[in-house]
This record gives C-alpha cells, structure tokens and sequence, in this order.
C-alpha cells in the first residue's frame, strides 16, 4: 500500500503544471481538476503506475479507466472514430463528454487500464489546467475521479486531499470545478448508447445525432457479469450517512439538500440545510451537489433527507447520482 506517501499540494500556474508533468513521466500520481470533476492522473501507457493508481483509490481493478488526451488527433491514436463519433468529438470536444470507442491496433494505453475489454473510454477535457498538463505531458493520462472508490466524487481540491492525501503524489489545485458531475458517458456501438448521464445534458447529443440515445440493458447497473458500463455499479457516489430521496418533509435528526425556492415541512428543525440552487438552477446544483453531500455527511445527522429535483438537461445526471448515492454501500 502506498500510504504514507508525502502528497504535495501545489496551486494551479507554470510551475506546478510542470512538475505534473514530470511526475507523471516518472510513474507518479497526480491529483488535477477538469471541468467536470477532479481526476487522478497516470500515465496512461504506464501499468506500474497505473496498478498503483487502482491501489490508492481502492478500486477494484475490472473498473477500467478514461483516458485524457489533448485533442481528437491524439484520441484517433488510441481509438478508431467512426462518424458517429467524429461528429460527437468535433460538437462536443473538449468538454464533459466520454466516448467509449474500439481500441486501435497499436494503442499505447495499458491494458490494465481498460479491463481487458477491447473498447476505451476516451475524452478531451475542457479545463485549462488539465489541458495544460496533457500537452506538457504529451500522451494520454487516464485519470479516474479523485476520490476513495465508491465515494463521492471531489469538486474541490480540499475533497480530494481528505481523500487520497498519503496515498498519492501530488495535488495541483485550480479551485472550485465548474460542471461538478462526472462527464457523460456514450458507447459507439452499432446504437449510440448513453452509458452514463453527466455533466453534457443527453438533449444536446441527441440534437447533434438527430435521434435518441438507447438505454443500456438493465443489468448493465449492478456488478454480475460483464456489463457495459463496468463503471456503473449500482453503489457509487455514497456520502456514509444514509440519503432519503424525494424528500416532501424533514424527519427528526435529518439534515435537508435543498432544490428550489419551496420550503418543506420540518425544515427549520432540521440538523443542517443546504439547498443545491435556491432559484432552482439545474447547472449551479450540479456544481453544488458533491460538495453539499460531503458536508451535510460530516453534521452526523441519521439521513440526508433530499428534495426532488427535476428531470430534464443536468437534471437526469444529478438525479442518478443521488439515486446511487440513496443506495449506500
Ligand atoms: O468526468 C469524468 O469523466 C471524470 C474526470 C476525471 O474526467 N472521470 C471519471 O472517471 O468519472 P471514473 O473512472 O470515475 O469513471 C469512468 C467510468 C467508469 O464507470 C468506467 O466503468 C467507465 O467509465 N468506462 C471506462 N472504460 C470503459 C469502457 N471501455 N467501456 C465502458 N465503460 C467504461
Ligand atoms: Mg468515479
């Protein structure tokens, strides 16, 4: 185990993206913000340092990985676009969109990181400080969320410090992440399926592809079997207290995530109140969502007791990350 690591945390400008860079080059692990979350980078062609990356996060390695590149020449270097994916990467990237693509031939990333399949997880993220540290790098880095596996993902660079401090490298630290829900997820297939809804509402992709993404088969949630989505397991994104959805009243010693402008019935006794966006904002309670789950998990109330939120746009990721979250471990 590589706890007891010394974990330097450095803020975002030259010199840190430099040393990233660096630390990547030597096999190490480092902590970065994308738009959507923050990730925790390896060398993608690297599998020490990735075998090291599955270790600090506890992850079970079958999970395989995303990998980051700097534009979509480097992504046809890993993977094979057909046009269906072409148009995807050229409306979309960079920006909080994965695609899960065929390998090519001679891709560079380790296997360990894709789990044996023979598909890769691919995206071009849009954040300056990860851009900055693809190109200084110069090959693709495959990066999960920076957090414990099965936790909730880190929004700020405080959560992924409370995380993985002692286990990893180095945290390069850009502030507050913008989207605040993982990229979504769409596998190429024969059918483009929307293998998980984030942070690029499906309406967008949807307009671009002039048809519906398909939904992947059911079991394609829990952890049996090879599902498509190996990622997808039904528990993930937990806080450790218990969370209650759809919450129309706050119970005794429950704490209360807020949506919208509405009160409910017990609010004012409640243990602690959060509200995700008080003028009912999908985009500003995605970024608020992680950070709001993390700190009302440390007001030791019995349950999280969350308000609906709507389903459209943003709505759709936010509300399958707090259905897993609902879950618990
Ligand atoms: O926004 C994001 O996507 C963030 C930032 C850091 O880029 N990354 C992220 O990575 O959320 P992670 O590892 O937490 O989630 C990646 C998901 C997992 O559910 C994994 O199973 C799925 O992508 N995945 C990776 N490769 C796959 C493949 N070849 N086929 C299907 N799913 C795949
Ligand atoms: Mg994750």
């Amino acid at each position: 185990m590589n706890v007891g690591l010394k974990t330097l945390i450095l803020p975002a400008n030259e010199a840190a993206v430099a040393k990233a860079a660096r630390c990547l080059a030597e096999g190490g692990l480092v902590a970065f913000p994308t738009e959507t979350v923050y990730g925790l980078g390896a060398d993608a062609a690297n599998a020490g340092a990735i075998a090291r990356l599955y270790e600090a996060k506890g992850r079970p390695s079958f999970n395989p990985l995303i990998a980051h590149v700097g534009d979509i020449a480097a992504a046809r270097r890993i993977a094979r676009f057909d046009a269906t994916a072409t148009k995807l990467a050229e409306a979309f990237w960079p920006g909080p969109l994965t695609l899960v693509l065929p390998k090519t031939t001679d891709c560079a990333v380790a296997d360990l990181a894709t789990a044996g399949l023979d598909t890769i997880a691919v995206r071009v993220p849009a954040h300056p400080v990860a851009r900055a540290i693809l190109r200084t790098f110069g090959g693709p880095v495959v990066a999960p969320s920076a957090n414990l596996s099965g936790h909730v993902s880190p929004t700020s660079a405080a959560h992924v410090q409370s995380d993985l401090a002692g286990r990893i490298d180095l945290i390069v630290d850009g502030g507050a992440v913008t989207v605040g829900v993982e990229s979504t997820i769409v596998g190429c297939f024969e059918e483009p399926m929307l293998l998980r809804p984030g942070g690029l509402p499906r309406g967008e992709i949807e307009r671009v592809l002039g048809r519906p993404l398909v939904r992947p088969p059911e079991d394609a949630d829990n952890d049996a079997g090879q599902p498509l989505a190996p990622g997808m397991l039904a528990s993930h994104y937990a806080p450790r207290t218990k969370v209650r959805l759809n919450a129309e009243s706050v119970e005794t010693n429950e704490a209360l995530l807020a949506f919208g402008p509405d009160s409910v019935r017990g609010a004012e006794a409640a243990t602690a109140v959060m509200n995700l966006s008080p003028r009912g904002d999908l985009s500003e309670a995605a970024a608020h969502l992680f950070g709001y789950l993390r700190a009302l998990d440390t007001k030791g109330a019995r349950a999280i007791a969350v308000m609906p939120v709507p389903h459209h746009g943003l709505g759709e990721a936010i509300n399958d990350r707090l259905r897993r979250a609902a879950i618990g471990r």
